[in-house]
């Protein structure tokens, strides 16, 4: 990736994301992800806390597959482009995951800071957390003599530094927080919410993390919960069914994210950023989704 901040504004996902993030993402040889059920490959579900029914997984993996999804999410898809394997959560025991080529962290329900009565405990710090343990765990087995060694399951040393660190998350901060408080409340506590959201890239940029790659949030006021639960009202929709304020709330924290992705290229002039515009790219699928079909 370029040293400049590399600011993504996709058009639309399919045709353009996906060659588009091939020439720019390449020769990574591990992903880390972080975020909500937006890249949850597995995680919250091997917790036991949720289970996933049909159609769940119904069109591509043909069974529940811990995704929230009927078939890939995005994450699925940028993976494959780097020519690397679907992700497998941290917490999946069974089988004998393979984090040789990236972990996901990422947890439905997760949000950047701690949510009362969320499902998931793993706010964006415990995630970095669980990083923090599988690279110390890693390294330190990597002291083994040789016959005791975990074999080729976990990255190299190396791969942490080469890695790419994507991120999805701050969906639920935001949402979350229309239950209880006013747009005006909410536009205002973006800047701790995105406080924690440095602090956890700092950690990961001090253990040796050098590639990020942001997305931001979508248009939450999309949602068929959102517009179900807050757009009864039909004063409060925009021209296209969606709830107006949740989407305002979605673009004040986009804007803030940005700045901060900018602020954090000028500190760290040996890490890139990469920010991907997600809000316009699903506005976009959302609203014009008869163009593509
Ligand atoms: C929908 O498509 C039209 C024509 O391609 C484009 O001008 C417009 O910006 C799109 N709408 C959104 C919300 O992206």
């Amino acid at each position: 990736m370029a040293s400049k901040i590399c600011i993504l504004h996709i058009l639309t996902l399919v045709s353009i994301f996906l060659p588009l993030a091939k020439s720019i993402v390449s020769d990574f040889p591990a992903i880390f992800n972080f975020g909500d059920s937006n890249s949850d490959t597995g995680e919250l579900v091997a917790t036991g806390i949720e289970t996933l029914l049909p159609p769940n997984g119904q069109n591509y993996f043909h069974k529940p597959s811990g995704r929230y999804c009927d078939g890939r999410l995005i994450i699925d898809f940028l993976v494959r482009s780097m020519d690397l394997p679907f992700l497998n959560a941290y917490l999946d025991s069974i089988g004998t995951p393979n984090f040789r080529k990236g972990c996901n962290f990422a947890a439905a329900a997760s949000a950047i800071r701690p949510i009362t009565g969320s499902a998931s405990p793993f706010s964006l710090g415990i995630q970095v957390a669980q990083f923090q343990r599988l690279k110390a765990r890693v390294l330190e087995l990597e002291l083994l003599p040789k016959g005791k060694k975990p074999g080729k399951r976990l990255p190299k040393k190396d791969f942490f530094e080469k890695g790419l660190y994507t991120f999805d998350i701050g969906q639920n901060d935001i949402a979350s927080a229309f239950f209880s408080k006013s747009l005006d409340q909410i536009i205002a506590s973006i800047p701790e919410i995105l406080a924690e959201f440095e602090t956890g890239i700092e950690k990961l940029y001090q253990q040796g993390a050098r590639n990020f790659w942001i997305h931001n949030t979508g248009p939450l006021g999309c949602l068929p919960q959102n517009v179900a639960i807050f757009g009864t009202d039909k004063s409060k929709l925009d021209e296209y069914g969606c709830v107006s304020q949740h989407n305002q709330g979605a673009k004040a924290f986009n804007k803030q994210l940005l700045a901060l992705s900018k602020k954090l290229e000028g500190k760290y002039s040996d890490a890139n950023f990469a920010y991907v515009d997600i809000f316009t790219i699903k506005y976009n699928l959302i609203t014009n989704y008869s163009q593509y079909g």
